[in-house]
C-alpha cells in the first residue's frame, strides 16, 4: 500500500472515535498540518504481537528505532521513524497479557482464543478495528479495573490510538497550543501536568482527553466507553543540528492515561 493512501484512510478510520478530531485538526492548518506521530496498541499474542504487526511498517519503509519500556503498565513498545523524513513517526505498544492479574487474563485469552496464528498481516490491519469478539461488560469492567488500556484494546481493536500535532511546525508554542484549547472548552489530560516533559528532554507532549463513544459490548448495545484522542508534540533540535526523534518515556507513560474513563 502506498503510506499516503495508508495515512488518508488512517484519518478517516481514526476521526470515527475522536469526535473532536477534525475540528480541532481545523484549528491548526487543517488537512496540511504536520503529523508528529500516531500511535499504535495491541495485544503480545502471537498472532498479532509487536514483532508481527511492525512488518507492515518495515514495508511501508519504516525502521526501528529506540525500545520503551512501561513496567507498571505492563507495556512495551517501540518508536518508528519513516524513510521520508515529512511522514510522521510510528509509536507502537503492546500490552503483556501475563503479567496482568489471572482473571484478566483468563479473559484476554477467551477473546483472543481464535485469532489465527501465525499471521500476515497489510498496513491495513492498523484501521481493521477488533478482529476479535466484542466483551461482556462484566469482562470489560473486570479488564478496566485492572488496565484502562487492555479496556480501551479489547472493544475498539486496530485504529490509531492517536495522531499528533507537530506545534514545532506550527510557529507557536506548546504553551499557546494548550491555552487556545483550554480555552475552547476542550479537557486536556492533566495527569503529570498539562505539558510533559522539558526542553531539555527535547520533547514537550500535550492530549485532549478522549470522549465516549457508544460500542456494542457482547451483551449491552451502544456502551458508552473512551474512543481516541488528539495529541500536541513539541520537539526541540539535537547538539547535532536534527530535531530529535525519540519518545519520553515518563511523559509517554502519562499520555496513555488519555483513555482512561473520566468520572
Ligand atoms: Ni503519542
Amino acid at each position: 500500500m502506498d503510506i499516503d493512501t495508508f495515512f488518508a484512510a488512517l484519518w478517516d478510520d481514526y476521526c470515527l472515535l475522536a469526535p473532536e478530531a477534525d475540528a480541532i485538526r481545523g484549528l491548526f492548518g487543517g488537512a496540511s498540518v504536520q503529523n508528529d506521530h500516531v500511535a499504535f496498541r495491541t495485544f503480545d499474542h502471537p498472532a498479532i504481537n509487536l514483532s508481527v504487526l511492525e512488518q507492515p511498517l518495515l514495508e511501508l519503509g519504516y525502521r526501528r528505532d529506540t525500545p520503551y519500556q512501561f513496567a507498571d503498565k505492563h507495556l512495551s513498545a517501540w518508536g518508528y521513524v519513516p524513510a521520508r523524513l515529512s511522514d510522521p513517526l510510528i509509536f507502537l505498544s503492546q500490552l503483556h497479557i501475563q503479567q496482568l492479574p489471572e482473571q484478566a487474563q483468563g479473559i484476554l485469552n477467551e477473546l483472543l482464543h481464535d485469532l489465527p496464528s501465525p499471521s500476515v498481516h497489510g498496513a491495513e490491519v492498523f484501521y481493521s478495528g477488533r478482529l476479535w469478539p466484542a466483551p461482556s461488560l462484566t469482562q470489560y469492567q473486570a479488564l478496566a479495573s485492572c488496565s484502562e488500556y487492555a479496556a480501551w484494546l479489547a472493544v475498539h481493536g486496530f485504529h490509531a490510538n492517536h495522531f499528533t500535532i507537530a506545534v514545532h511546525s506550527l510557529g507557536v508554542s506548546l504553551a499557546n497550543v494548550v491555552d487556545k484549547l483550554s480555552s475552547m472548552g476542550y479537557v486536556l489530560n492533566s495527569a503529570g501536568g498539562l505539558i510533559k516533559g522539558s526542553e531539555k528532554e527535547l520533547l514537550m507532549q500535550a492530549s485532549t482527553m478522549a470522549k465516549n463513544v457508544k460500542i456494542d459490548l457482547a451483551d449491552v448495545q451502544q456502551y458508552a466507553v473512551p474512543g481516541c484522542y488528539y495529541e500536541f508534540a513539541e520537539r526541540f533540535y539535537k547538539q547535532d543540528g536534527q530535531l530529535y526523534q525519540g519518545f519520553v518515556a515518563a511523559s509517554a507513560s502519562r499520555i496513555f492515561e488519555s483513555t482512561n474513563a473520566m468520572s
